[in-house]
């Protein structure tokens, strides 16, 4: 997610979840083949299955991209056509794609033909006032044919006249059934369902109809929700029991990442969400807020915020 989400995101979110897969905020094109490429797509190994996020709709970029990523690495490369925000707009990347399926559709066979990884689809059920029975489907059934491996689709239209792309987060409203109904349609074609999902329990109903749900506000902003996805949704132990585990755990990671320059903050700003709801959160994210800004700041500030949360403070449960 652009601005939320990084590498120490993910690392934060892989200690809650082995099985999750998860995904970098959206690159585009253009800064992957001419920026700073081990800064932008640099990750650390324990990421993994990591998914890296094009923006772009040029197939010979698109598909440049693609290869750069599957060298840094990555599992999985997914194309953005769901993105409202007006610079993607005017770059023709995201969700006004919906518009140009047949061009979507030569981005992935491009991508298809450039890198041997999984290449899927992020999508919206259309836009402005494309019918969505029409608009997803055409766009689903173009980009399956050019070799797409999954489609995701964010269930609600994106309105990119008279619409921010946060209210274009909120406003336009969640058609579940519609991705149900082009599961329906290609049942061979894997679909993952987002937008909106709260909790794992409302990701398990999901999955009574669709393959893959895909959590994004609810995992940033209430990360411990992660805590639950091994064993709520692929029967599995979790890898650590409480987010007091999860940060021990991150610890090394953390004195690693601040020996070679990095700002604690950068790395602790992710979790603000971390002890929702428990005796004491408030006090570990005033002491974040107050002492890991600073510049040299160190994991002791961490170990000292994590001290003012309650001992007993567990995972809650309902997740
Ligand atoms: C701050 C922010 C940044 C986002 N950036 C991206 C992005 O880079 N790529 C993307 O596919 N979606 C992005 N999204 C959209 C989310 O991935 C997701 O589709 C949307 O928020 C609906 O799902 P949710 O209700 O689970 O959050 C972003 C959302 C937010 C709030």
């Amino acid at each position: 997610m652009m601005d939320w989400t990084d590498r120490h995101c993910r690392v934060f979110h892989r200690l809650m979840s082995r099985r999750a897969r998860l995904y970098t905020e959206m690159l585009t094109t253009g800064a992957i083949i001419h920026g700073d490429r081990r800064r932008l797509l640099g990750f650390d190994p324990s990421e993994h299955p990591v998914a890296l996020q094009l923006g772009g709709s040029d197939p010979a970029d698109l598909a440049d991209a693609a290869e750069i990523g599957e060298d840094f690495g990555y599992d999985e490369i997914n194309l953005n056509v769901g993105c409202p925000s007006d610079r993607v707009k005017d770059g023709r990347f995201g969700a006004c794609l919906m518009a140009e399926p047949a061009l979507v559709a030569d981005g992935v066979a491009a991508m298809k033909r450039a890198v041997r990884i999984p290449v899927t689809v992020k999508c919206r059920i259309g836009i402005d006032d494309q019918d969505p029975e029409v608009s997803l489907d055409v766009l689903a059934r173009g980009v399956i044919a050019a070799g797409s491996d999954a489609l995701i689709v964010h269930a609600r239209k994106a309105w990119l006249n008279g619409l921010s792309p946060k209210e274009n987060r909120d406003i336009p409203p969640l058609d579940y059934d519609r991705v149900y109904r082009l599961k329906a349609a290609l049942p061979h074609v894997p679909v993952i369902i987002n937008g909106g999902i709260a909790s794992i329990a409302e990701a398990r109903q999901h999955l009574t109809h669709v393959d893959g749900v895909m959590l994004g506000r609810a995992a940033y902003q209430e990360p411990w929700r992660l805590l639950n996805v091994d064993a709520g949704l692929f029967d599995a132990t979790a890898p650590h029991a409480t987010i007091k585990q999860v940060f021990e755990a991150m610890m090394p990671y953390i004195e690693r990442e601040l020996a070679q320059g990095t700002w604690l903050h950068s790395i602790t700003r992710h979790f603000v969400g971390a002890f929702h709801g428990v005796p004491g959160a408030r006090a570990f994210r005033r002491h974040l807020a107050e002492k890991g800004v600073k510049p040299g700041a160190g994991a002791d500030v961490l170990r000292e915020a994590i001290a003012l949360v309650d001992e007993r403070a567990v995972a809650p449960m309902a997740a």
